[in-house]
């Protein structure tokens, strides 16, 4: 093989190409394709003639061959390419019994449904919804809320400290620090927020929760209000036949503090297993204002009074679709996700 033949593969190739660009449908990239590659071929012929070359010439023209073959085929990819998926050029061989292309609709996380409807019922009884950061200092998360320095809940055992006097909050209380600060009374607030805790992770225990704190500060307010506030969210969210009961309890914060249970919904109160035989099941911690908290954010405590309380969303989340582990909700399993998604 010589220079002649040389000229007439190059020649050939930019035939090809030529030919190629016209290209306008599957039948023609066929047609180009036969032509330029098929048995028939100039390559064809030049690859039959490769045989009776000599190992010197049939190294170098087979390696020339070659590299104008696979050139040649890359650009009719990129062509059948094009044809197929921007042209659209698919209609001459439709597979009709391919499945269809399913298309996926995401659906919002139950954690975050349950939160929306818990803040939508304290927005329609006039709160506010305010925030804060998840990273907060000492002062907002335990000693403005009249937690000593010594209180067992400040224990390296219970918080994840970023840096001494820097944690990841363990509770969205300092949102009640945080509104006295910016807000004059009277108001109504609700912070939702992630608390981070250093507990086990196991069936009722998440190192990262939810929390909605409440808020209320005006002038003269009593453990009635917060008695019917939080009557009036119970019944509207897990149902008008519920009961809720105020048990004695304490925080740092708050003075009278109580725990309120709700009567259990699968067996209205009687006992079963699903509340431990008591009938009761425990949603929030909640209490008036402490005198010294409000004295923190420089209130007058003989001129104002606040009720206080705060709920873990999964937790409610739990006893309303009656979830038996809190790890489901980290899991991102589709399955478990989805059934969640017709409630918005
Ligand atoms: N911050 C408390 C907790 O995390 C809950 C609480 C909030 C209690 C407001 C009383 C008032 O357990």
């Amino acid at each position: 093989m010589d220079d002649k033949k040389m000229e007439m593969l190059e020649k050939y190739f930019s035939d090809f190409q030529e030919s190629l660009a016209k290209v306008e449908t599957l039948d023609e990239l066929n047609r180009v394709k036969g032509q330029y590659l098929g048995r028939k071929s100039l390559m064809g012929d030049f690859l039959t003639q490769l045989r009776s070359l000599s190992p010197e010439e049939k190294r170098i023209w087979g390696q020339k061959l070659n590299e104008i073959k696979s050139r040649m085929e890359e650009d009719l990819k990129k062509k059948y390419e094009w044809l197929m998926f921007e042209k659209g050029e698919s209609s001459s061989f439709i597979d009709v019994t391919l499945p269809g292309r399913k298309q996926w609709v995401g659906s919002f996380h139950p954690v975050l449904i349950v939160r929306d409807q818990i803040l939508s019922i304290f927005q329609s009884l006039g709160f506010r919804i305010e925030s804060g950061p998840e990273i907060e200092s000492d002062f907002y998360n335990f000693e403005a809320l009249n937690i000593p320095p010594d209180h067992p809940t400040r224990d390296d055992q219970d918080s994840f400290y970023l840096s001494p006097g820097w944690l990841l909050r363990t509770h969205t209380s300092p949102g009640q620090i945080r509104a006295m600060q910016k807000l004059t009374p009277p108001f109504k607030v609700v912070v939702p927020g992630r608390c981070y805790r250093r507990d086990a992770f196991d069936a009722t225990h998440s190192p990262m929760f939810h929390q909605i704190e409440g808020l209320v500060v005006a002038p003269s307010i009593s453990m009635g209000d917060l008695k019917g506030t939080v009557a009036i969210f119970v019944r509207r969210f897990f149902g008008l036949h519920r009961q809720v009961r105020f048990r004695p309890s304490y925080f740092p914060f708050t003075e009278p503090s109580a725990e309120v249970d709700v009567s259990c919904g699968v067996c209205q109160g009687k006992g079963c297993r699903s509340c431990g035989y008591s009938g009761w099941l425990e949603i929030m911690g909640a209490g008036l204002v402490h005198p010294q908290v409000f004295a923190k954010v420089g209130y007058d405590p003989e001129q104002v009074r606040g009720f206080a309380f705060g709920m873990g969303v999964e937790r409610i989340t739990m006893l309303k679709f009656g979830v038996t582990d809190i790890r489901w909700f980290l899991e991102n399993d589709v399955n478990f996700l989805e059934q969640f998604k017709a409630l918005r």
